[in-house]
């Protein structure tokens, strides 16, 4: 068959900084998708693109694309109102748990077709497997009955949702082209929006932990997913938020499914409870309800009964003990004085050296795996007192763990005043 375009041509147009036409993006990841365009083509694209950019139209175009390489969900007929939200990832972010029932408590159906984890942000349905029973693959059908039942459900998105981008996502991944806006909003937002949901929030994080630390592009990026979700007629909202310091006291996979459990039961770290609120609040707005009391839901047992009926409907026990780690080891403060600085980053690659992570898809996690943080910025510590425990199955972890954490808590003679951060950096509409 003869082909509409030559690779070699649209690879060219974008290293030299021209625009594309919409039909040779189109083109081009059916080619892809077809086997016709090859890895090193599609490759080389993805670097033309990385170092020059693509405007609003290329980056639309980009997007349906990659949504009609596979199937378009659809929620409707469901008789609830769908509402989403996606977090681009970070340290100790376990908010989707407590998130989807908290919203779902409200009659609102969450779709929550989440990931694994690779490198050191971890995965959610990594996290929910630490519960005994629970299962991460739905049919369509099984999703659709529990959106409709319980109203939230966490699930892994199936091959067939924008296929190109899984794809083009696992080229970028050892390519060196996973930085680059258009790629990544494109990325996310195509398997968003053929997902079907009807409103998205998205959480996009800056700081160490986050994949794009620095807090412009990370704006940046927020902006055109917001422009690219509007477009598509999909109601989305973003906050942009602090990722320097670890979301919470854990990060790992039990232990924070744990930790989640305690923000459900009304307690938890304050910026947990600060962030899945303030999520929740967008979401609910979005869908509808824009004065949903959703502090009294999280402190009534409203959200925690919604969470027990989402993971009994996926075959878990949320009674049953959560893994517990062979080994341990604490970290203890060398001085006395006031905790200044947490990096996000070294803890995450720490958890991930312990084993909570994976450095190749595919590859398994240990559960139990992780750190636990017995400080945040701002607390007193005195000269050996723990402030924190590395977890793990595995004993021979546990040298390489420390080396990522050297430097990372950051101690400020006694008495010094360290500021308090903004959690939620900005609203972008
Ligand atoms: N997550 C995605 O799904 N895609 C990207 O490009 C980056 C993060």
């Amino acid at each position: 068959m003869s082909e509409a375009f030559d690779a070699v041509d649209v690879i060219a147009a974008k290293r030299d900084g021209r625009a594309l036409e919409t039909a040779s993006i189109r083109w081009l990841v059916d080619a892809f998708t077809r086997g016709v365009v090859a890895d090193e083509q599609m490759a080389a694209w993805a670097m033309a693109v990385l170092l020059n950019g693509m405007d609003r139209r290329e980056i639309r175009d980009l997007t349906l694309a990659m949504i009609d390489s596979g199937e378009r969900m659809s929620f409707a007929g469901l008789g609830k109102v769908t509402v989403d939200k996606h977090s681009t990832g970070g340290v100790g972010d376990k908010i989707t748990l407590p998130l989807a029932p908290l919203v779902a408590s409200f009659g609102v159906a969450v779709p929550q077709l989440s990931g694994r984890g690779l490198g050191h942000t971890g995965g959610t349905l990594d996290k929910l497997e630490s519960i005994l029973g629970w299962r991460a693959d739905l049919s369509t059908e099984e999703l659709r009955a529990q959106l409709a039942g319980v109203g939230a459900a966490i699930c892994a998105a199936g091959a067939d949702l924008a296929p190109a981008d899984k794809r083009l996502y696992a080229l970028r991944d050892t390519t060196g082209t996973v930085e680059s806006i258009p790629l990544i909003a494109s990325s996310i937002m195509s398997k968003k929006i053929a997902e079907g949901t009807a409103s998205l929030v998205l959480d996009v994080k800056f700081g160490s932990g986050a994949f794009l630390p620095q807090q412009e592009r990370a704006e940046e990026l927020a902006r055109t997913m917001v422009e690219l979700g509007t477009d598509a007629g999909v109601a989305t909202v973003a906050l942009l938020t602090d990722m320097s310091v670890p979301l919470g006291l854990t990060a790992g996979n039990a232990i924070e499914v744990e930790e989640s459990v305690e923000v459900l039961a009304g307690g938890g770290p304050a910026d947990i409870r600060e962030l899945t609120l303030a999520l929740a609040t967008e979401m609910l707005a979005l869908a509808g309800l824009p004065d949903a009391d959703v502090a009294a839901a999280l402190d009534d047992g409203r959200a925690m009964d919604a969470w027990l009926g989402m993971i009994r409907a996926q075959g878990g026990d949320p009674e049953a003990p959560l893994p517990v780690a062979r080994e341990s080891h604490q970290v203890l403060a060398d001085r006395d004085g006031v905790l200044a600085d947490q990096d996000a980053r070294g803890v995450g690659v720490a958890a991930w050296r312990l084993g909570a992570g994976r450095a190749r898809q595919g590859d398994p996690v240990q559960h139990a795996a992780g750190v636990r943080l017995h400080a945040k910025p701002g607390d007193v510590v005195r000269a050996g007192q723990p402030i924190a425990t590395l977890l793990t199955d595995d004993a021979a972890r546990i040298p390489r763990a420390l080396e990522a954490l050297e430097g990372v808590h950051v101690i400020a003679p006694p008495g010094t005043a360290i500021p308090p951060r903004r959690l939620i950096a900005a609203r972008i509409a």
